[in-house]
């Protein structure tokens, strides 16, 4: 399934590059790190996602976890006086979207050596000890995509202290999860959910025990503790449950006091 996927990127790429409509702003299939889905198609949904959790065209926004620029692409027509900084741990994916979106001043993206088993594996740094390359109070609206499904408790732990210090009073952190709370435990006892979530782990639980950052998901209380003194505002419950969701992934919201 994979395997057909990535194929199915290479020839798409392929077939832009001979009739003449490359997207410049679209990823070389060798950097890609999501899912099979229409890459500015999802960037756009998750704006209107961020607009409706209160998101401004003057804000400074912080994207850890940027990947290819998936979410930066439809910021480029959103933010006014606002700015985009993205932070992530894959250098070649920095060095792409540094090139490609060299043409907007108000974008930066940049490079933090984490180890990620899945994602960076030969990486230097603990993300459990990380310190994000940022002055306090320095953001209106902080969010990760994909990101905490894809890292252990100790580091989430950290990340969300680090979000806290960042984030200005009142600002907004927009994180997607796995939360296991009831209505996600029944559909794990019915089988009716994405995954199963069988591996306990310290204060998380993954769905792979060779490599537990293909997929992690975390009790809402043992979530709620990690991210104080951030305040969960919302939670929109995600696909992955096995019902309609607003998003594939739970979407939480959460304030700075
Ligand atoms: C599934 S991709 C999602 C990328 C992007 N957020 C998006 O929605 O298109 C997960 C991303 O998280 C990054 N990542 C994993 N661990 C990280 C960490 N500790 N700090 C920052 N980024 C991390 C990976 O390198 C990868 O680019």
């Amino acid at each position: 399934m994979k395997a057909l996927g990535t194929a199915h990127r290479y020839f798409q790429h392929a077939l832009r590059a001979v009739t003449g409509k490359h997207d410049p702003m679209l990823p070389p299939p060798h950097l890609h790190t999501i899912g099979t889905g229409n890459f500015r198609a999802i960037g756009e949904e998750f704006l209107e996602l961020f607009q409706n959790a209160g998101l401004k065209p003057t804000d400074r926004v912080l994207d850890v976890g940027a990947g290819t620029g998936r979410m930066a692409l439809p910021l480029t027509d959103y933010l006014t006086t606002g700015t985009y900084d993205g932070l992530e741990i894959i250098k070649p994916s920095v060095d792409w979207c540094s090139e490609a979106y060299a043409q907007w001043p108000n974008f930066r993206f940049h490079h933090a050596d984490i180890h990620n088993l899945r994602y960076n594996a030969k990486g230097s740094v603990d993300g459990a000890d990380y310190r994000f390359p940022f002055e306090d109070d320095s953001f209106d609206f902080v969010f990760l995509t994909s990101v905490f499904t894809h890292m252990q408790a100790r580091e989430v732990g950290n990340y969300f202290a680090e979000i806290a210090r960042v984030l200005a009073p009142g600002g907004t952190a927009f994180i997607t999860a796995f939360l296991l709370d009831d209505d996600a435990r029944a559909a794990l006892a019915a089988k009716s959910a994405h995954y199963s979530f069988k591996v306990v782990l310290d204060d998380c639980y993954a769905e792979d025990a060779k490599v537990p950052e293909k997929a992690i998901a975390f009790d809402p209380d043992v979530y709620s503790r990690l991210a104080s003194p951030l305040v969960m505002a919302e939670m929109l419950p995600g696909d992955w449950r096995g019902k309609k969701g607003t998003s594939f992934q739970d979407i939480t919201i959460l304030r700075a006091a």
